[in-house]
């Protein structure tokens, strides 16, 4: 109670992309009165059996949703038992403080003096302890949904632990097996030697810690070994933390293309330990800083202007929100690719010589001119400052092209309609798209 469930429930549903639902909205409806009057009408009893019913019958709906429970619907057994069957639970944690403050001048009911309010408190928090997950805020019950914790990756436990060969020597990680650094990992031959040297059953775990390559191929292995068994991402790059070891998404790429061979296989858990940056070269995170510059233009948040770690924490709840709303990749999720048909293009064009960080952020140039957002073009040149680069304009013409064909001939571009707000459209006149191409290249 106070802890501000009924403000953050709709806003969580909304990021989440699903339906709102509050027991306490539902038993009013039902009993044509509200919280208050049943409990002076009719007593708590009544009151506590008609949430029971509601949270059982809301329980039981196959669509998923985001639901309000306050505190005293865990007095119920059989609410308990349908949580722990049918829910992720999150205990939205406050002081009884905090809560008091905001509570004390409500009509509601339990509400008559701050000691009985704290007695109540404690009396509760063991039910409130089996919550699957704690958070304070609204990213943090984004992060905690999709698995991801902030601690020490040596914490991490796993029967296999796969590291990039560098990180694991700068870190001192007690690798079982490493893989060359960067992409040189995503390979259909260095999968094939973690393949061959795991032995594991389908009850263990393998820990991948290093940049998004090596999450990519470690669970793309964990995801086709033995079917696929559990894995555990810890990203040791900046773009691994606010992106790649995100969603699901693993893979390997072929000599035909980049991330060819993959699978949706999500970790279980995702530790980010924001000290292995520590050790980040420069041009690194770069990289990861046009990734969080990405996402502060689709969340219309400054996030750039934050310390590394709030960075990481927003950046890291919005991927988790997207991904969550759109796991299979079908709709919402095509708006991270703002910027990135133009940075593809770039790089195809120099043979992955220019670093992708350079080609995200002329990328995001080239979208934010395109959708007349001169705000946000200066931001990406305060804050990343991308020289245009050299490469053949024809060749990054035929690039982005390719891409058109694969999708009915259309080209199909994330812009945005103003901060924080994307929209995907393949309605830009070609020639528009070319000239916002060619204005990035030197
Ligand atoms: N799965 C996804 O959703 C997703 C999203 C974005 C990118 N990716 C993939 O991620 C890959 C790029 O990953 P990346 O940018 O994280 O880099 P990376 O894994 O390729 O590593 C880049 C370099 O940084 C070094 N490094 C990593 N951590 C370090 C540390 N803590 N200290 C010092 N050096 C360190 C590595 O040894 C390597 O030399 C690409 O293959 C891309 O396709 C995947």
């Amino acid at each position: 109670m106070g802890a501000g469930k009924s403000t953050l429930g709709p806003v969580l549903a909304e990021r989440l992309g699903r339906p709102s639902v509050s027991t306490d909205a539902v038993v009013e409806e039902r009993a044509g009165a509200t919280v208050p009057e049943i409990f002076e009408l009719r007593g708590e009893a009544e009151f506590r059996a008609r949430e029971e019913e509601a949270a059982l019958d809301v329980l039981a709906r196959s669509q998923l949703a985001v639901i309000e429970l306050g505190g005293g619907a865990l007095g119920s057994s059989r609410t308990r038992d349908a949580l722990a069957e049918r829910a992720f639970t999150v205990h939205l944690e406050t002081s009884p403080e905090e809560a008091w403050e905001r509570v004390a001048r409500t009509d509601r009911p339990l509400v008559r003096d701050a000691d009985a309010f704290r007695s109540l408190y404690e009396q509760r928090r063991p039910l409130y302890e089996a919550a699957d997950a704690s958070a304070t805020d609204l990213d943090g019950v984004l992060l905690a949904a999709a698995g991801i914790r902030f601690g020490s990756h040596r914490a991490v436990e796993a029967e296999a632990l796969v590291a990039d060969a560098c990180v694991a020597e700068l870190h001192a990680v007690p690798a079982t097996h490493t893989v060359p650094r960067g992409e040189a990992a995503k390979t259909v031959a260095e999968a094939e030697l973690l393949w061959r040297a795991l032995r594991l059953d389908r009850t263990s775990r393998i820990a991948a810690v290093g940049g998004g390559s090596t999450t990519d191929v470690a669970g793309f292995v964990a995801a086709t070994y033995l079917r696929g068994i559990d894995w555990i991402a810890v990203p040791s790059t900046l773009v691994g933390q606010v992106d790649a070891a995100i969603g699901g998404k693993v893979g390997i790429d072929l000599p035909e293309g980049k991330n060819l061979v993959g699978a949706f296989h999500w970790p279980v858990a995702t530790v980010i330990d924001t000290a292995l940056l520590e050790t980040l070269p420069d041009e690194e995170r770069r990289n990861g800083l046009a990734e969080v510059v990405k996402t502060g233009l689709l969340l219309g948040e400054p996030v750039w202007e934050r310390d590394t770690t709030a960075q990481v924490r927003s950046c890291a709840a919005f991927k988790a929100a997207i991904c969550l709303r759109d796991p299979r990749e079908l709709g919402d999720r095509t708006q991270l690719n703002l910027g990135h048909t133009f940075a593809h293009a770039l790089e195809a064009a120099s043979g992955y010589a220019v670093p992708h960080g350079r080609a995200v952020a002329l990328g995001l140039v080239a979208a934010l001119r395109l959708s007349g957002l001169e705000d946000g073009v200066r931001v990406v040149e305060d804050v990343l400052a991308p020289t245009p680069v050299a490469v053949d304009r024809d060749a990054a013409w035929a690039a982005l092209q390719r891409d058109k064909k694969a999708r009915d001939g259309e080209i199909r571009l994330v812009l945005l309609e103003a901060l924080g707000r994307p929209r995907v459209t393949s309605e830009i006149e070609p020639e528009r798209v070319r000239a916002a191409l060619d204005a990035v290249i030197a």
